[in-house]
């Protein structure tokens, strides 16, 4: 079923649970790939119902970014959807989710201040913003997001616990195409070659891991390892590589306990993005 309508959502959330079922929510822009249908089917496996949200929020795109040629793909998302075990898509107009008048901003503070929030100013609030709006909406039991993203989960998590929604939000493990590179939506901006050289970002994260392979180490000797190998490539050019703490996203200067490796560069057209869990004296877990 395909509902269009936020008060039909909200009405229809809040029969589901006044019958005590349990709701998984998994947001998402559409053009699906097997890294969100993972999010889906555990939704699925784990509540009672389970609803996808497809939105192209706009407010999260920067004026030069790609809200326009975003990939659309509506048909597919449905089917994929429907493949995940998912009967419940959200997937309101601009105008439904933003009517004349919304002038509410959600806005979460430094955890947004560096990686891609330094990169991307507004884009954070943009994302709170529509997420604080899904989140009340339909009030679900669950929200599941991706790892790959992983400031944006750690900013939804924050969020969604300042606000005392009383939702848990699950993070879920990066899906990688076999050769390494983390699935995403813009990697269809890639041709062939840049296809190839986009390989260089879990390429960089391995031999972070590696520089940390024999115990504490300093973060610049990690995040010099992984941007080695970026700048190695010529179609790549970094945005940044920073060694974080796991939870409030500060860049640490020593890695004596895990820390997040977050990179972003530009590789053609595309603004890509990957991390991993570094840990001292271990190997790449994701
Ligand atoms: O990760 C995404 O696709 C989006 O940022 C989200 C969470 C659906 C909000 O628009």
């Amino acid at each position: 079923m395909v509902i269009c309508d936020p008060q039909i959502m909200r009405e229809l959330s809040r029969e589901w649970l006044r019958e005590g079922k349990t709701i998984g929510l998994v947001p998402t822009m559409g053009n699906l790939h097997e890294g969100h249908l993972s999010l889906m089917r555990r939704a699925a496996s784990e509540n009672d119902i389970a609803v996808a949200s497809i939105f192209v929020n706009p407010k999260q795109f920067g004026p030069n970014e790609d809200f326009a040629a975003y990939p659309r793909t509506f048909e597919a998302d449905l089917a994929g959807c429907r493949s995940a075990g998912l009967e419940i898509v959200f997937a309101p107009t601009g105008s439904a989710m933003y009517p004349t008048g919304f002038c509410t901003r959600v806005e979460v503070d430094e955890l947004t201040s560096g990686l891609c929030g330094a990169a991307r100013p507004g884009h954070f609030s943009g994302v709170t913003t529509v997420v604080a709006r899904l989140h009340c909406l339909i009030l679900p039991t669950r929200a599941y997001y991706g790892e790959k993203d992983y400031q944006q989960l750690q900013v939804i998590s924050r969020m969604t616990e300042d606000l005392g929604l009383g939702i848990e939000v699950i993070g879920m493990p990066i899906v990688r195409e076999s050769d390494g590179l983390a699935m995403s939506s813009r990697n269809q901006y890639l041709d062939a070659d840049e296809r190839q050289a986009a390989l260089c970002l879990s390429r960089a994260l391995r031999a972070a891991q590696e520089a940390a392979a024999g115990g504490p180490v300093s973060a610049a000797a990690i995040e010099d390892a992984a941007a080695d190998v970026i700048a190695d490539e010529p179609l790549a050019k970094i945005d940044y590589v920073s060694l974080v703490d796991p939870r409030s996203l500060v860049p640490m200067a020593y890695l004596d306990e895990p820390g997040r490796l977050c990179l972003a560069a530009r590789v053609g057209p595309a603004r890509l993005i990957d991390n991993a869990l570094i840990v001292p004296g271990g190997s790449l877990a994701s």
